[in-house]
């Protein structure tokens, strides 16, 4: 695209926002998004990814959209300001069709305990940054900056945790809960503007993430675990759930709002059955 075509599409061109688009399941919307329904992908990662972020980039513009992948911790106010803004001398104003909110950095651990898994204030404040209160800073960074185009979708990302205990994930549970309570009241103060603000819930899909806490023996059993809970019988697929980003994008998606929509193939549904009749 030469310069004169990108000047003349400023503010005309529809725009995702993907925080952690780097890897996992923002990296894999990236993808979607630019080639369905066709944003351009202005990403954030603090460059852990490196390969993958270049790789990212590669495959937004092969789709014939821009890309612009931006390196920060994005847990803060200030970054969302400067985030928002940065995308803003690219985008022009109400250009963010989707926000999407992909970021996973949160402690695991337990409350009580003596050793090195404790969580203490320092990694409760930080996971709640990172996991919960950046929607926030980021949804006030695009409103300040007049960056939310008309009828634009903000979306949470949730998993199963607020149906069943998992151990060492109170952080991941609670800063999610938070999450789903950020969503429903932006969801009230945006839904007069004409954008919608919804909570995705997926089950677990293989990712960075996932990888980083399990070791390679027991990812083998937890997918043969899921494959036993999903009726699907098998795991989602991280494209599964980027396509469907792309769905909620489109028109016949807009009623949704303070919505949990629920993606994740009934991974719960059987678990009183696999317990008591194993
Ligand atoms: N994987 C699952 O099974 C699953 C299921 C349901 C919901 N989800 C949700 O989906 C979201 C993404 O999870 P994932 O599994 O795709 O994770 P992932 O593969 O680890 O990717 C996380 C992304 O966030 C970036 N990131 C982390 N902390 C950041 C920070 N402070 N500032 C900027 N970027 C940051 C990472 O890059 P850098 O580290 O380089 O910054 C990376 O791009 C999370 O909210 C998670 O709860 C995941």
């Amino acid at each position: 695209m030469s310069d004169s075509e990108e000047e003349r599409g400023k503010g005309e061109r529809p725009w995702a926002l993907i925080l952690g688009a780097s890897s996992g399941t923002g990296a894999a919307i990236a993808n979607a998004v630019a080639r369905k329904p066709g944003l351009d992908v202005f990403g954030v990662h603090r460059g852990r990814y490196v390969d993958n972020a270049a790789l990212v980039e590669r495959q937004v513009k092969e789709a014939g959209r821009r890309a612009l992948l931006w390196q920060a911790d994005a847990s803060t106010p200030e970054a969302a300001e400067a985030g928002v803004q940065a995308l803003r001398e690219v985008a022009g104003p109400r250009s963010v069709k989707l926000f999407v909110h992909s970021i996973a950095g949160a402690s695991v651990g337990r409350f009580l305990s003596e050793g090195e898994d404790r969580l203490h204030a320092r990694r409760m404040r930080r996971t709640f940054d990172t996991m919960a209160h950046s929607f926030v800073y980021w949804a006030q960074a695009l409103v300040a900056e007049d960056m939310l185009a008309p009828d634009a979708r903000l979306l949470g990302l949730q998993n199963s945790l607020d149906e069943t205990h998992l151990s060492n994930t109170a952080l991941i549970s609670a800063s999610k809960a938070a999450l789903e309570m950020y969503v429903r009241y932006l969801a009230m103060e945006l839904g007069g503007k004409g954008h919608r603000v919804n909570l995705l819930k997926f089950g677990t899909v293989l990712t960075p993430a996932l990888k980083h806490v399990y070791s390679p023996e027991a990812l083998v059993r937890l997918e043969a675990a899921h494959a036993r809970m999903n009726p699907a019988g098998r795991m989602c697929t991280v494209e599964e759930v980027a396509n469907f980003v792309g769905v909620l994008t489109g028109d016949e998606a807009g009623w949704f709002n303070g919505a949990t929509i629920d993606f994740t193939g009934g991974m719960t549904l059987r678990l009183l059955d696999l317990v008591l009749n194993p």
